[in-house]
């Protein structure tokens, strides 16, 4: 029995847990003394996933087949944050993208995502942030992309869809930091896993340099995670790019409490 057999960090729920970047946090979290529950709609996978995970690292793991688009299933997943006082981490990772333009987009599917890329991780951040005050503590991991911050790079639902889920972290980080509960952002670049073929534009398309393995993402994640960073972009290489754009933002926010107009619409106003 290894170190981590031994050591209980709690219970982490991770949502998208049956195949790519959602199966690597499986493993991983397990390998650092979590007990596991993984949620996703393909049982059969859920629980390869979970039979793989239980004989490498020894932890418990439950299943829970789930539909997040589904009030239902979704209302059953909140139920269990807020109830199991075992669950001190939440991994917010399900959801699809898609490559279309606007014009060639159905407005059902772009519906579909935003319940599921929106409302499922505000809904299961809610359950857990105050679950996680009054049990003194807990993190709250977000898988957001980095077409949250360069929303013209794919389809613009999706990049919108990150973009809220970057600034929600950034909010929960703002509120409940001193509360206990941690939050992160993580920010992926192109990944290689299956949300490509669901999005209708394989992997194997892209240019390979830009690709990075499931494996490297999540463990450069959790590198940021324990680093203490809010906001994980894996493929930047440079962080001081991400410290200028973020001073950037917060300096402009300081900047629009003004209760008249700027010269330059008073000006237009007046032609
Ligand atoms: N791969 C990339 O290049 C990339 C880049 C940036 C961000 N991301 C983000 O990373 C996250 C994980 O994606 P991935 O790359 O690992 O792709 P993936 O292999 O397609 O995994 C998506 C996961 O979400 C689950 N899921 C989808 N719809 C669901 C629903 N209605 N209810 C419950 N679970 C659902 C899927 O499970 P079931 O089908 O079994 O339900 C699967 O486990 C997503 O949020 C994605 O937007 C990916």
């Amino acid at each position: 029995m290894n170190q981590n057999q031994t050591t209980n960090k709690g219970t982490a729920l991770i949502t998208g847990a049956s195949s790519g970047i959602g199966a690597i946090y499986a493993d991983r979290l397990a390998a650092r003394g979590y007990d596991l529950i993984l949620v996703a709609r393909n049982a059969e996978r859920l629980r390869g996933v979970a039979d793989r995970v239980q004989q490498a690292h020894g932890r418990a793991v439950t299943i829970v087949q789930a539909d997040l688009g589904q009030r239902d299933d979704l209302a059953g997943v909140e139920q269990i944050l807020k109830t199991d006082p075992s669950i001190t981490l939440l991994v917010n990772n399900a959801g699809f993208g898609a490559v279309t333009p606007l014009l060639e987009s159905d407005v059902e599917r772009m519906a579909r995502m935003i319940d599921i890329n929106v409302t499922a991780p505000t809904r299961l951040a809610y359950a857990a942030a105050p679950a996680f005050v009054a049990r003194g503590g807990g993190t709250i991991v977000n898988i957001a992309s980095i077409v949250g911050i360069g929303v013209e790079i794919l389809n613009g639902v999706y990049g919108a869809s990150k973009a809220y889920v970057l600034a929600l972290t950034q909010s929960l980080h703002h509120e409940l930091a001193a509360k206990g509960v941690r939050a992160q952002a993580v920010l992926p670049g192109a990944t290689a896993t299956d949300f490509w073929d669901t999005a209708g534009l394989a992997h194997t398309n892209l240019p390979s340099g830009m690709v990075m393995r499931a494996e490297d993402m999540v463990d450069a994640a959790l590198a940021g995670l324990d680093a203490g960073e809010v906001v994980t972009i894996p493929p930047l290489q440079d962080d001081k790019d991400w410290l200028d754009y973020e001073a950037g933002r917060k300096a402009l926010a300081q900047r629009f409490a003004h209760g008249t107009p700027a010269p330059r619409y008073l000006d237009r106003t007046a032609a």
